[in-house]
């Protein structure tokens, strides 16, 4: 990996978390090459925002996941990147398709996803909603990597978010979102600048330490 990594990003939708790390990258608080924006919709907000800065994108929409995720790698290959930031991508990537980016030391995907909760709880769409209306008094986000499952794969790095008395579902989100803006970058610097591994947990799965 280079030391500067290469970075494609995901996205399906208004595009607010990949604005964020564009500015992060242009000022400095994140250090990476963004190569480009992979995106599933024709009309996402990221891909007109990917436009109108003159990023590479390319608009994968078939509806065929075989055949997506084939012409997805091949975008990928003229790219080079050496990690994939997935933000607000709703589509599931297939074990083969993450096979390509495997890390050989950790035993991982270098796919990285931001979820708006404090995972294992309200994973899929609509979290802040489901946070909203389960009750709970503090909800999240997430940020972790990405396995074959839903929402599944080591956690990197998660902040806590109270639901305040005031508070409908979409103050939530609006405070949610900013501060997904702000973990997003601030975690893959730290992933990408310290050293850190996977470790087995008695359960199974693996939790990250910081080296
Ligand atoms: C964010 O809440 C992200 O955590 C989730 O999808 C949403 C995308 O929002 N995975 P945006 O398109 O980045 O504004």
């Amino acid at each position: 990996m280079s030391a500067i990594p290469r970075v494609a990003v995901f996205a399906s939708g208004g595009g607010s978390n990949f604005k964020a790390l564009i500015e992060h990258q242009k000022t400095g608080k994140l250090r990476a090459q963004i190569v480009g924006l992979i995106t599933d919709q024709p009309k996402a907000g990221a891909l007109e925002f990917a436009r109108a800065q003159k990023i590479a994108n390319a608009v994968h929409a078939e509806s065929d996941r075989k055949v997506r995720e084939q012409n997805i790698l091949a975008t990928l290959q003229e790219w080079k990147p050496d990690w994939l930031v997935l933000a607000g991508f709703m589509r599931l990537l297939s074990p083969e398709f993450l096979n390509h980016f495997r890390d050989k030391i950790q035993e991982c995907f270098r796919v990285v996803n931001i979820h708006p909760s404090l995972l294992p709880a309200f994973p899929g769409r609509d979290s802040y909603r489901q946070a909203f209306d389960h009750g709970v008094a503090t909800t999240g986000v997430t940020v972790h990597f990405v396995s074959s499952g839903v929402d599944d794969g080591p956690i990197i790095a998660q902040a806590p978010l109270q639901i305040l008395p005031h508070d409908t579902v979409d103050s939530l989100k609006a405070r949610g979102l900013a501060l997904e803006h702000i973990i997003y970058s601030a975690t893959l610097e730290r992933l990408w600048s310290e050293k850190w591994e996977l470790r087995p947990t008695a359960s199974g799965r693996r939790r990250l330490h910081w080296l």
